[in-house]
């Protein structure tokens, strides 16, 4: 048996592949359609404060290799979920809440709530969606904004926090470390990189928003080179997310250095992608004689560069 276990702030996942935020709902509408009990845990779609609408239409749009998204955080908002919580608890595998807000006292708000709730696993707070006009990116791309939403959360709660970055930055390692430096658990890096698609018929944005957030098997080289560069900033672990389809893409991941991954984009095409992953990760490891998941994390074997003859 391949060790596939993930422990996080002391809360022992069965294994490390998890559904990303937004592909999931909150669990429950897929149960028909997925092995969720294979699963290391759902992140649940962003939940904020009040119940959201989200952006006009169109939402959603299929690019090469690839999806925009402009859904504009569109959930029920804390107390509902809070009312649903229970069910989602029995679904057989672990819940991950993904909180975003507009203000940085919306964080708190959220997760002082969700706090009277029992059974959740973790919460990932969500500072990078790139299709809101408040909070989003706003905060994402400002490391000090980061590492004081990070910190308040902290100060509020001993489950697991994750936080979730944006591509859209120069550096990711610097708003890895202010997540760290916030007392952040991990970051889950990346969320989508902001896109177009224009329709040249009636020279139109394919999308209500005119820009969204691209996903799919397009960012994954993308995704890659960040979550390198968050191991290299930080020592918490990264959680790999960005165009994972397949058990071999998840493999290049934790190589790379994730010591766990989130499969987003994929689950809409399968739903039940992820637990196939996880089961796939489990079979690499057996054939190769790995006894374990860690072993590969991190692994990347870098050439030293050839010497120069003089
Ligand atoms: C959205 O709801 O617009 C997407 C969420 C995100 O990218 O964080």
């Amino acid at each position: 048996m391949v060790d596939q276990t993930f422990t996080l702030g002391g809360v022992r996942f069965q294994n490390r592949v998890f559904v990303a935020s937004g592909t999931f709902g909150y669990g429950d509408e897929v149960l028909d359609l997925s092995e969720v009990g294979k699963l290391g845990g759902i992140v649940t779609k962003s939940i904020t404060l009040k119940p959201r609408t989200g952006n006009r239409p169109r939402r959603i749009v299929e690019t090469a290799g690839g999806m925009l998204n402009s859904i504009g955080l569109a959930n029920i908002g804390v107390e509902r979920f809070l009312e649903r919580l229970p069910g989602l608890l029995e679904l057989g595998t672990k819940i991950i809440v993904n909180i975003a807000g507009s203000t940085f006292g919306e964080y708190v708000e959220v997760l002082s709530r969700l706090e009277e709730g029992e059974g959740i696993a973790a919460y990932e707070l969500n500072v990078s969606c790139p299709n809101v006009k408040e909070g989003g990116l706003e905060f994402g791309t400002d490391p000090h904004a980061v590492e004081t939403i990070t910190k308040s959360a902290r100060e509020r709660t001993r489950r697991p926090i994750i936080v979730k970055l944006t591509p859209n930055v120069t550096r990711i390692g610097e708003t890895a470390r202010a997540a760290e430096a916030g007392g952040a658990d991990a970051v889950s890096a990346i969320n989508t990189l902001v896109g177009m698609s224009v329709n040249r018929a009636d020279r139109t944005s394919r999308l209500g928003t005119v820009t969204g957030g691209l996903s799919g098997p397009a960012i994954k080289p993308v995704a890659l080179a960040k979550v390198r560069e968050c191991t290299m900033a930080v020592k918490i672990p990264v959680i790999g997310i960005g165009g994972i389809t397949t058990a071999d893409d998840a493999l290049e991941f934790i190589i790379v250095g994730a010591a766990a991954v989130q499969v987003g984009t994929a689950s809409f095409a399968e739903p039940n992608a992820a637990a196939c992953i996880a089961g796939g990760i489990a079979s690499y490891c057996e054939r190769n004689g790995i006894a374990s998941v860690e072993a590969l994390v991190g692994s990347l074997q870098i050439p030293a560069p050839p010497r120069l003859q003089t």
